[in-house]
């Protein structure tokens, strides 16, 4: 994963200011350590420190100006989160600096043959090779041919940026799989992982393809494949708004002034969950008609009348999201689908034919398993649509045809206000699909007549949040977790558990209510607790049954029902009530009420819940 931001310039710029107000835009993509370093009379200055960005800020001279200098954000990998295994790296000389993003497979054999011709190594990274092997280089070829030739002999993905103290004005950057682009303003060039840390500086961009490196001085850029063909790419100009600038990742400290009056950014997040699925459905209904207008979907419309087959790629809640848009899609869109993760989807035998399409789904438009197996369909020729939150990221870029869920910035790693928005986009989907193929007029009616009453109906369910504080207080000690729900509930009982173990450490799994009794059941005793999402829909009944199962084994129950049920108040051991709504939409119901139990757990048992520990927002690394 790792963020990477640097500057060019014609002027000597403040590298504190700019280098580190750039990672922190980038922060979301690893904040377990970061560094700098940038060109100073014809040497290399250098600080790398454990933590998050705000500890280097404290170990940096405020004061030095470069036209030369980069940074670095990480996410480990290859290497503890350590002083020694944060970037940049250097070579034996410590004139060649470099920053990485991405894995290098083929690292061990090519360190074993440098430290056979003398080299030190000074980190357990995977990175620290390639400055050893642009130092080797150099010694017979210029910087920018070593660049090319180590770039040859490295097998893995990698955006790079890389200085010399040899070539003062200069700084060659490269992308293959880790995304990687340019920025032109008047007279400076910055590079970045996204788009997010340079537009504050600058609106037009290169984005490089993979395969390319670029040499970039203040008065010239270049960029070539590693063949040594010359490319001309033109520049971007990129038209976002200021709130699409905080899309990407943690916001400036000026920004986290729009916490608003909340605590974190996910107690914030969660509460914008309402508005997240009102902007996700606004324009897109025609409630007179029973019919979902999704504009982005309009130069396939013909194409998608004939699929016979719909491959959901995902990870993590948005994976859960298209679990959920499974039961959506097949009860009411009449369309076959499978969900993979997309980690594992890559790997598989991909049998598509003309009929197959895939849906990639990703708040990011980043995640790199998601992008992957979307370029690997791509190339099987597959029509490829994306569900994405962030405007013009790669996923958003790849796609043949899309919807974005407009659910606004989502800075808490805990995804969110994001699971809600993709849910009421792949029910606007279903709506889309259904009437394509045979859902009546009544029933489209009926379906976006319901979703128009979500968002109301969502901020009734906040208004429970003292309730689920209260049973989360009486909770918050426990060990384990189990999370039960049948059909639509149950990928969001899985993104309850997953919720609770990233901002709580607690172990949660989740199940499918009737899978319980197949094994699980064996762990229950009064000490492992489970939180069971049972509204009145067409397995009810059977939900119930489980509760009765669990309960009859000293099992404590957190139910979430629908208003005005009083019998499960007589099984459960606590209630959390939703409004009554069409089955196919209760998960976007159920899904605030478990976020803010989580939430309020991993804060009671003293979490920073906006980054947990070991995580990152958008994970740039297969
Ligand atoms: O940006 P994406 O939606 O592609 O991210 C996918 C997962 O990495 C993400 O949902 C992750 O599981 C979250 N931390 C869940 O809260």
């Amino acid at each position: 994963m790792c963020g990477i931001f640097g500057f060019v310039s014609e002027d000597k710029l403040n590298v504190a200011d700019i280098i580190i107000d750039g990672l922190k835009r980038l922060e979301y993509r690893g904040y377990d350590s970061s560094g700098l370093a940038a060109v100073i009379n014809s040497k290399i200055y250098s600080r790398k420190q454990s933590g998050r960005v705000f500890e280097l800020e404290k170990v940096i001279s405020r004061s030095i100006k470069s036209s030369v200098a980069m940074g670095h954000t990480r996410w480990a990998t290859h290497g503890k989160p350590t002083n020694k295994n944060a970037h940049p790296h250097c070579d034996c000389t410590g004139r060649i600096h470099l920053v990485h993003n991405g894995i290098i497979e083929n690292h061990k054999e090519l360190k074993s043959k440098l430290e056979k011709r003398g080299h030190i190594f000074k980190s357990d990274t995977d990175t620290e090779v390639m400055a050893h092997l642009i130092e080797e280089f150099s010694k017979k070829y210029s910087f920018e041919e070593s660049v090319r030739l180590t770039l040859e002999s490295v097998v893995g993905a990698y955006a790079l940026v890389i200085i010399s103290a040899d070539a003062p004005d200069t700084m060659i950057v490269a992308k293959k799989s880790s995304p990687l682009l340019v920025g032109f303003a008047e007279n400076s060039k910055f590079v970045a992982s996204d788009v997010s840390a340079i537009l504050p500086y600058a609106r037009r961009v290169v984005y490089l393809h993979d395969g390319e490196f670029a040499v970039i001085t203040p008065s010239d850029f270049r960029v070539a494949t590693l063949d040594r063909k010359k490319v001309f790419r033109s520049q971007e100009l990129i038209e976002q708004s200021p709130v699409d600038l905080a899309v990407h990742g943690f916001l400036s400290a000026k920004d986290e002034a729009r916490k608003n009056n909340f605590p974190h950014f996910m107690l914030k997040e969660i509460y914008e969950e309402p508005e997240a699925v009102e902007n996700a459905i606004r324009g897109r209904l025609i409630v007179k008609d029973g019919l979902a207008k999704l504009g982005g979907l309009e130069s396939v419309e013909d194409k998608m009348k004939r699929l016979n087959r719909l491959i959901i790629s995902a990870c993590g809640t948005a994976y859960l999201a298209g679990l959920t848009g499974e039961y959506m899609l097949e009860e009411y869109g009449g369309m076959p689908v499978e969900v993979e993760y997309a980690s594992e989807l890559r790997y598989k035998k991909q049998l598509f034919d003309a009929r197959t399409a895939l849906l990639s789904i990703s708040q990011s438009g980043e995640t790199a398993d998601t992008l992957e197996a979307l370029k690997e369909a791509k190339r099987k020729g597959v029509l490829n649509l994306g569900l994405v939150n962030v405007v013009g990221s790669s996923i958003a870029r790849e796609t043949n045809a899309g919807v974005y869920n407009h659910a606004g910035p989502e800075v808490s790693v805990a995804s969110t206000k994001a699971f809600v928005s993709q849910l009421a986009v792949l029910s606007l989907l279903t709506l889309f699909v259904g009437r394509q193929r045979g859902m009546s007029l009544v029933m489209g009616k009926r379906i976006a007549s319901e979703l128009s009453t979500l968002p109301e109906k969502m901020r009734r369910v906040l208004k429970e949040a003292p309730n689920i504080k209260k049973i989360a207080r009486k909770y918050h000690k426990h060990g384990h977790f189990f999370y039960l729900g049948r059909k639509y509930n149950y990928p969001v009982a899985l993104e309850g558990a997953l919720k609770l173990k990233e901002v709580s450490y607690i172990h949660a799994e989740g199940y499918g209510a009737g899978e319980m009794k197949h094994g699980p059941i064996a762990m229950i005793d009064k000490n492992f607790p489970s939180m069971i999402i049972a509204p009145s829909d067409s397995v009810y009944e059977k939900v119930v049954s489980n509760i009765q199962e669990i309960k009859a084994r000293n099992g404590k129950v957190i139910a979430i029902a629908t208003e005005g049920n009083k019998e499960i108040s007589k099984i459960a051991d606590d209630v959390v009530y939703i409004p009554k709504m069409l089955e196919m939409l209760t998960p976007i119901l159920s899904a605030s009420p478990l976020h803010l139990f989580a939430y309020y757990v991993g804060v009671m048992r003293g979490y920073d819940v906006d980054k947990p520990r070991n995580l990152a927002k958008s994970v740039t690394v297969e």
